[in-house]
């Protein structure tokens, strides 16, 4: 199996990256595990002008030709980030705005949007300020996952496994930071487990 690891946060210490290394260091071993780390490869999310008329002619940007390609190699991908303004951090909006692109991710069919990346399962990761109880009076939670989820992911035709919310992660001791993490490790024990038997 090749777990693909999308990652999006700046900050060497934040509790994202503590996670996004247990995850990396869990699931290798008889998997492949590729990890992009956007900050650190600075890049670029602006889909301009040249880009987005380009993609009516089929041609793709070398650099968003070579995530297509981790992309289409997965079986599984993780998206690690904190939740910015109810939403992604715009590096990660950018990269989806980019890479996941009409032809590759989606394309107008005969019974209208069919998404191309089928078979694919994708499990998101999003630490936040905010607890619980704060976002579950509107029933934000689900809408995020709708909007961050299946909005996007789903679209393209991937299966959301799971929406992990970390919350109140900034007060967070690191024993609770550790529970965490213990918990979403055991559900991808599972995920590669049941993918293998
Ligand atoms: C620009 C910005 C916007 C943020 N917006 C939200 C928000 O909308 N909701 C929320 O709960 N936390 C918000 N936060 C808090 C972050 O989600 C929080 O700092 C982060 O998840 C902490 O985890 P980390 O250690 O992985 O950075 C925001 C933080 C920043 C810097």
């Amino acid at each position: 199996m090749t777990h693909l690891i999308i990652y999006a946060h700046p900050s060497e210490n934040s509790f994202s990256k503590m996670l996004m290394d247990e995850l990396k260091q869990s699931t290798n071993g008889t998997n492949k595990v590729i990890v992009r780390d956007l900050y650190s490869m600075n890049f670029s999310p602006v889909l301009g002008p040249e880009e987005l008329a380009n993609l009516k002619l089929g041609i793709v940007a070398s650099d968003v030709k070579e995530e297509q390609d981790y992309v289409q190699e997965a079986d599984v991908i993780s998206i690690v980030y904190p939740l910015w303004w109810a939403s992604f951090p715009a590096i990660l909006k950018g990269y989806i705005d980019r890479v996941f692109s009409y032809g590759f991710g989606y394309k107008a069919g005969e019974k209208g949007i069919e998404g191309l990346l089928k078979e694919k399962k994708v499990l998101l990761h999003t630490s936040m300020g905010n607890s619980i109880d704060d976002y579950q009076k509107n029933n934000l939670l689900q809408n995020f996952t709708f909007t961050q989820g299946e909005e996007v992911f789903g679209f393209c035709g991937m299966q959301i496994i799971k929406h992990f919310f970390y919350p109140q992660i900034i007060n967070a001791e690191d024993e609770e930071k550790n529970h965490f993490i213990n918990d979403t490790l055991n559900f991808y024990k599972d995920l590669f487990q049941s993918a293998v038997n």
